[in-house]
C-alpha cells in the first residue's frame, strides 16, 4: 500500500516564529538556555543516528532488547487497532511492533507524528510498502502542542520511545502527560521509554563520546541558529559540557564560551563571558517508582515495567483510566 498524503499540522512558518520566541528568550535569560528541538536539522538528525551506534550510547540498544522481547505482549496485551507513535525520526525500533502487531494483533493503522516533513515522507513510504494492508497517516506536529490533532476512535496505543520524555523538564513533563491522557479515551494505551538513574560514571560518557560525536551534535544547535536566524556564531569557540546533575537527576548539556565573545542574534547582541555557558539540553533520567506516579497523576495506571538485562533503560506500558 502507498502512505497516504502527510496531514500537515505544522507549517514552516510556525516553526520559524517558535524557533524566534524560544531563541530571543533562552539567549536574553539570566542563565541562557536553548531548547534541544532545534538540534534535529539533517545534519543533526545523522549526528544522532551517529550517537545511537557509539559504544557509550547504551540507550538504543537497551530499549531495543525490551521492544525485542516483549513486543508480542504489547501487541495482544494493549489489542490495540491504531498506533500512534510521538516524535517517530525514521520509526526504526517500531518496527519491533509492527512486526509483533502483524503476528499477534490486528493494527489496521499507523500514526507517526514527527515535526520533520522530510523523516515522515521517508519513514511513512518505507513502512507502507514493509507492511502491506496497513494504512499509514504521517502526521506532523509539534508532541508539546498537537496532541489534540490525534485520531480518534478504535483501540490506540501511543509510544514514545528513546527516552525523548526526558528532554521536557518536570512541570512540562506533568503538562504534556495531562494532555496525552485528555487525548486519549479510557482504555487506550501509552507505552514509554525512559532511561534510568544509574551511576553516573555510565551516564556521562554517554553524552561525552571519546570520538566527539555528541561533542559536534552539541555545537550544531548554533550552526542551525546561524542558518535559519542568520547569526553569527563561531560554534568551534564554544567546548562541549555534560554535567550530571545529582539533585534533579538529569544530564545536562552546555556550550561554554572559550572566550568573550559578541553574537548577533535576530535584533539583538548578545554577549558572552569566557566561560559562560549555554544550556542546550536536559536529559532526565527516571526511577521506576516515580514514573508510574508521574503516570498515576495523570490518569494512567501502569500496567507492566520491563528493563533490559543490565537494568539500564525502562519501559512502561500504562492504561488510561
Ligand atoms: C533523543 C532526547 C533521548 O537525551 O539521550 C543524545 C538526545 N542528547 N545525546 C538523549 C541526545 C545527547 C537523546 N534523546
Amino acid at each position: 500500500m502507498t502512505a497516504e498524503p502527510l496531514e500537515i499540522h505544522l507549517e514552516e512558518q510556525d516553526v520559524g516564529r517558535n524557533l524566534r520566541q524560544e531563541v530571543r528568550a533562552g539567549l536574553t535569560a539570566e542563565e541562557k538556555w536553548l531548547s534541544p528541538k532545534w538540534f534535529y536539522d539533517a545534519r543533526g538528525s545523522q549526528l544522532f543516528e551517529e550517537i545511537t551506534r557509539l559504544a557509550e550510547y547504551y540507550q538504543t540498544g537497551a530499549e531495543r532488547a525490551v521492544l525485542l522481547d516483549r513486543a508480542a505482549e504489547i501487541a495482544t496485551v494493549s489489542g490495540a487497532k491504531t498506533l500512534i507513535e510521538l516524535g517517530s525520526g525514521s520509526s526504526e525500533k517500531t518496527r519491533l511492533l509492527l512486526d509483533a502487531f502483524t503476528r499477534h494483533g490486528d493494527l489496521g493503522t499507523f500514526v507517526p507524528l514527527d515535526v520533520s516533513v522530510s523523516a515522515l515522507r521517508e519513514s511513512t513510504a518505507r513502512i507502507a510498502v514493509d507492511y502491506p494492508g496497513l494504512r499509514v497517516r504521517g502526521i506532523v506536529g509539534d508532541f508539546t502542542r498537537h496532541l489534540d490533532r490525534l485520531p480518534a476512535g478504535g483501540r490506540r496505543l501511543v509510544v514514545f520511545l528513546g527516552g525523548t520524555i526526558g528532554n521536557l523538564l518536570p512541570a512540562e513533563r506533568a503538562e504534556f502527560l495531562a494532555a496525552m491522557r485528555a487525548a486519549l479515551e479510557p482504555g487506550d494505551w501509552l507505552l514509554v521509554g525512559t532511561d534510568l538513574v544509574k551511576d553516573p560514571a555510565i551516564i556521562v560518557p554517554a553524552y561525552d563520546d571519546a570520538a566527539g560525536v555528541t561533542a559536534e551534535f552539541n555545537r550544531n544547535v548554533l550552526r542551525v541558529i546561524n542558518r535559519e536566524l542568520d547569526a553569527d556564531f563561531d560554534p568551534a569557540a564554544f567546548d562541549h559540557v555534560a554535567l550530571w546533575n545529582p539533585e534533579r537527576e538529569w544530564i545536562e548539556m552546555r556550550l561554554r564560551a572559550r572566550h568573550p565573545m559578541r553574537v548577533q542574534v535576530l535584533d539583538t547582541e548578545v554577549t558572552f563571558a569566557a566561560g559562560e555557558e549555554l544550556r542546550t539540553e536536559v536529559s532526565a533520567k527516571f526511577r521506576p517508582e516515580g514514573i508510574a506516579a508521574e503516570l498515576r497523576e495523570a490518569g494512567f495506571v501502569t500496567s507492566e515495567f520491563w528493563t533490559d538485562p543490565a537494568g539500564l533503560f525502562g519501559v512502561t506500558l500504562a492504561r488510561a483510566e
